[in-house]
């Protein structure tokens, strides 16, 4: 009988790629997928560390958990609980023991090991049933931890088959962080930088477009830092492999890749800006703050001015990008005068849209020991003067697009009967009257309506190549 697996991500899209890898991974063992967490054979929780609340997320989402699964005991069932992701790498002991209830914890890098972890994890549940729940409790760290960092990587290990991603795929080609900015738990939780090979990364890529993908985004958490190795022993960076995809996967139209650091935008890629049609004009690249000395506290290794002549040099040889960043306001010691310059950089970049946060101090990383910490309440009074900067530049890009005719890559069906939902080249939601055959197609759509974060309007033109699932792959 088929056993239901549950899996909720938090945090990047790193995550949801791996969310994703695990229900690969534990498929051949008759897990599928349901959408009830409470009726689920299996519950996984792919966490994220980044700040201070993803944590707290995780711990009161175990306590939620554990109730579920005493209702399904109680019920003569049972559930299998797993953490996974970085809160689970940077605490697996500690989670451990104070969810006692928890049966794996497994980090990042480890997921290819689920299978082997479970069938120990079900042997342990199997001799447990029955027994009172003072015994459950009593069995503290008796759970399967496994949060190594294993030399073998776990991209050689995961199953050929893979559950269709859709229209709109994510590739990881790159994962680890070897820059250690000082704010920042992702070397720590993610490990060293770490790049696949080139031909692995082609192979995935067309299958991904033999299953339908027509827009895929390239994954790492250092994405541009990519080096792979290549089948002639020499090595690649993110714009040749780029190109490669481009020309191999001639059926994927639409080709993104995050997130980048702008100390590795080299000239070859931000020359494929102009020059690879596929790429699309809308980039994420953050930038953290606008002021030199806060830069170099945080270890960016670049300078405002730094970032500001990339961006001159992405739009000399691609007009239309558009920008997208992260920003830290509060990181110790930042100034008004060095809020002003994030600011100042704000109005001379203009970014269409844009995520920030107020400094978390994370444990075991550099900067949470510097002492001059800034109080919350000027964080929050910088945080509401930044993202009402952030706000204004999205509505004046969105309004832009009004009136205007955009290639729109259709997804899936909207909300409303006979309504396609689909994505700009900005990554803007488009909503769409048009047929479910159109859906996988690029088509022209005249933006006629703008909502908060989502657009809407009127077919402008069908596709120009329609949708075609079973062409084979050369
Ligand atoms: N690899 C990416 C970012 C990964 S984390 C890069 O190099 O930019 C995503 C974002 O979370 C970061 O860009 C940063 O803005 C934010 N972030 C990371 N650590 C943080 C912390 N300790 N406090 C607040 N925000 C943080
Ligand atoms: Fe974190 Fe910096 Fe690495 Fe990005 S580049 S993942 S912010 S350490
Ligand atoms: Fe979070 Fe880990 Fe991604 S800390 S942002 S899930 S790399």
């Amino acid at each position: 009988m088929a056993k239901k697996l549950f899996i909720k991500t938090y945090g990047c899209q790193m995550n949801v790629y791996d969310s994703a890898r695990m229900a690969d991974v534990l498929a051949p063992l008759g897990y599928g997928p349901t959408d009830s967490q409470a009726d689920a054979d299996m519950v996984i929780l792919n966490t994220c560390h980044i700040r201070e609340k993803a944590a707290e997320k995780t711990f009161s989402e175990l306590g939620r958990l554990k109730q579920d699964q005493a209702r399904k005991q109680a019920a003569g069932g049972d559930m299998i609980i797993a953490v996974a992701g970085c809160v689970a790498q940077a605490e697996g002991a500690e989670i451990m023991r104070r969810v006692p209830e928890i049966d794996i914890v497994l980090g990042p890098q480890t997921y290819h090991r689920l299978p082997e972890m479970v069938a120990r994890a079900t042997r342990a549940r199997d001799a447990r049933r029955g027994q009172p729940r003072a015994f459950h409790e009593k069995r503290i760290g008796a759970g399967v931890l496994d949060t190594d960092f294993p030399a073998e990587s776990k991209f050689d290990h995961l199953p050929e088959a893979m559950a269709p991603q859709g229209v709109s795929a994510f590739l990881a080609i790159q994962e680890g962080c070897d820059k250690f900015c000082t704010f920042c738990v992702v070397p720590y939780t993610r490990g060293a930088e770490f790049s696949r090979p080139v031909e692995k990364i082609i192979a995935e890529a067309r299958k991904l477009s033999a299953q339908g993908a027509r827009e895929i985004t390239l994954l790492g958490q250092n994405v541009n830092a990519y080096h792979g190795d290549a089948a002639d022993g020499s090595t690649w960076g993110l714009a040749r492999l780029v190109r490669e995809i481009a020309e191999k996967a001639p059926q994927i139209e639409r080709i993104r890749y995050t997130t980048s650091h702008p100390r590795d935008m080299d000239d070859d890629l931000i020359a494929a800006h102009g020059d690879v049609p596929q790429l699309m004009p809308f980039l994420h690249l953050p930038v953290q703050s606008g002021s030199d000395r806060i830069l170099a506290e945080m270890n960016r290794q670049h300078t405002a001015d730094h970032y500001r002549r990339i961006i001159e040099r992405l739009r000399d040889v691609r007009p239309d990008l558009a920008l997208s960043s992260d920003f830290i306001v509060g990181f110790p010691g930042e100034s008004d005068a060095d809020f002003a310059a994030t600011m100042k950089l704000i109005e001379d970049v203009t970014f269409a849209q844009s995520f920030s946060f107020k400094y978390s101090p994370r444990p075991g990383t550099p900067a949470a020991n510097i002492e001059q910490q800034v109080p919350l309440e000027v964080m929050d009074v910088r945080l509401q003067a930044l993202q009402a900067v952030l706000e204004k530049q999205l509505i004046d890009f969105n309004r832009t697009t009004l009136g205007k005719t955009v290639p729109v890559l259709l997804e899936r069906a909207g909300r409303d009967a006979g309504q396609l939902v689909g994505k700009s080249p900005y990554l803007q939601a488009v909503h769409v009257t048009a047929p479910t055959t159109f859906i996988g197609a690029v088509a022209d759509v005249e933006i006629t309506d703008l909502g908060h974060y989502t657009l809407g309007g009127v077919l402008a033109a069908g596709p120009a190549a329609m949708f075609e699932p079973e062409r084979a792959i050369a």
